[in-house]
């Protein structure tokens, strides 16, 4: 059942190719350049007519709900606010019949979205559901939606759940964009094209497992990491720390790289590794500068950056090369080396990386 892997989050890091293009075949048509989900031509006047969007979710899928942050307001020009869903159902919050919510769940059992969902639909706002489990509470009890194609997953720390659910909010900020016309047709057809090459580029990062592994065994018994990134990557160095501190029990914080210097920068002495994540494009310049401050404090650099990068390099300790994408759609290849990163450092410390310790598949309880 695991497929040959040793443990289902392995498995399910590696189907993640697959799972993509599961999730935008029929969808996506590039030939035609257009996009087709029934959940969001149904309702195109309630997309259209929102003031903004509100996004609840919780864990990972909050981190997802962070990366679509980006894609909307970037490409389709609404505004978006981005809410843990226990948060936000516990401060009575301004919600009216302009509002379009998004509630993004992985099993779509989540208590405390659900009861975010239950909320914001009791003010009358429009509530859409990014699932994946079909028929999951979640789905039923929000007004449309569109699944995620990941397939079952099984491991408790979300992997493919998290990179098919930004492949649904990128298709949705794209037919908006197209919609309203916040978005030139040729830089549509480009994202359109990009997206398609996408599980093709995901496959190729997976090859820098074994180079990840490495990397695993030399820092895999610190106590501390840091995770950094800028732009459509912040939420992705969030969820790279996410993901270490729920299988391996190693504290790690993900931060903006601009905040390191407001607090964060008294921590790093030699003994610290952080991760900073610095593909071209995306602030490039802006990130090398904090790797320069990292580095005059001795910190160890793990590198995420685009393939044939040479400033990174110069100044990191380790550098993990991604393909070039759009930076709208790099959070899909650059959270796959913090998924390995994390599996790696966890299965060297004899960890049950598909069942931590405390922590449970869906969160039933409020
Ligand atoms: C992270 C993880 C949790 C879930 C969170 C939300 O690896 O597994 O943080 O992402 O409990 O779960 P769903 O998406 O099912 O609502």
């Amino acid at each position: 059942e695991k497929g040959g892997y040793d443990h289902f989050m392995l498995k399910e890091i590696y189907e993640q190719p697959r799972a993509i293009l599961d999730t935008f075949r029929g969808r996506l048509r590039t030939n035609e350049a257009i996009i087709k989900m029934s959940g969001v031509e149904d309702n195109m006047k309630k997309f259209l007519n929102a003031d903004r969007i509100i996004v609840v979710a919780c864990g990972t899928s909050w981190h997802a709900g962070l990366v679509s942050e980006y894609i909307f307001e970037d490409l389709a020009r609404i505004p978006v606010e981005v809410e843990y869903a226990s948060e936000f159902r516990y401060r009575n919050p301004v919600i009216t019949e302009k509002d379009l919510v998004i509630a993004i769940s992985q099993s779509g059992e989540t208590a405390d979205t659900l009861a975010a969902i239950k909320l914001a639909k009791s003010k009358g706002a429009f509530v859409f559901g990014v699932c994946n489990v079909v028929g999951s509470s979640i789905a039923r009890e929000t007004d449309a939606g569109a699944y995620t194609h990941a397939g079952p997953e099984i491991g408790v720390a979300s992997t493919k759940a998290f990179t098919t659910q930004i492949t649904v909010l990128t298709l949705i900020a794209l037919r908006l964009a197209r919609a309203k016309g916040t978005i030139s047709s040729s830089d549509y057809r480009h994202h359109l094209i990009e997206l398609e090459l996408i599980p093709g580029k995901v496959e190729k990062v997976l090859k820098s497992d074994d180079y990840v592994k490495t990397i695993a065994n030399i820092y895999k018994d610190v106590k501390n990491f840091l995770y950094l990134g800028r732009g459509y990557n912040f939420p992705v160095a969030l969820e790279g720390a996410l993901k270490l501190k729920e299988i391996s029990y190693i504290h790690a914080e993900g931060y903006p790289a601009a905040e390191m210097k407001h607090g964060p920068i008294a921590l790093i002495d030699e003994n610290m590794p952080i991760v900073v994540i610095a593909t071209k494009k995306g602030h490039y310049d802006k990130v090398v500068s904090n790797i320069q401050e990292i580095k005059s404090r001795k910190g160890k650099i793990i590198g995420i950056v685009t393939e044939g990068d040479q400033q990174v390099k110069e100044l990191a300790d380790h550098v993990i090369e991604v393909p070039e994408t759009l930076e709208s759609l790099s959070p899909l290849v650059t959270t796959i080396p913090l998924q390995l990163l994390s599996y790696h450092i966890a299965v060297m410390l004899n960890k049950n990386v598909d069942q931590p310790r405390n922590l449970a598949k869906s969160v039933t309880v409020e």
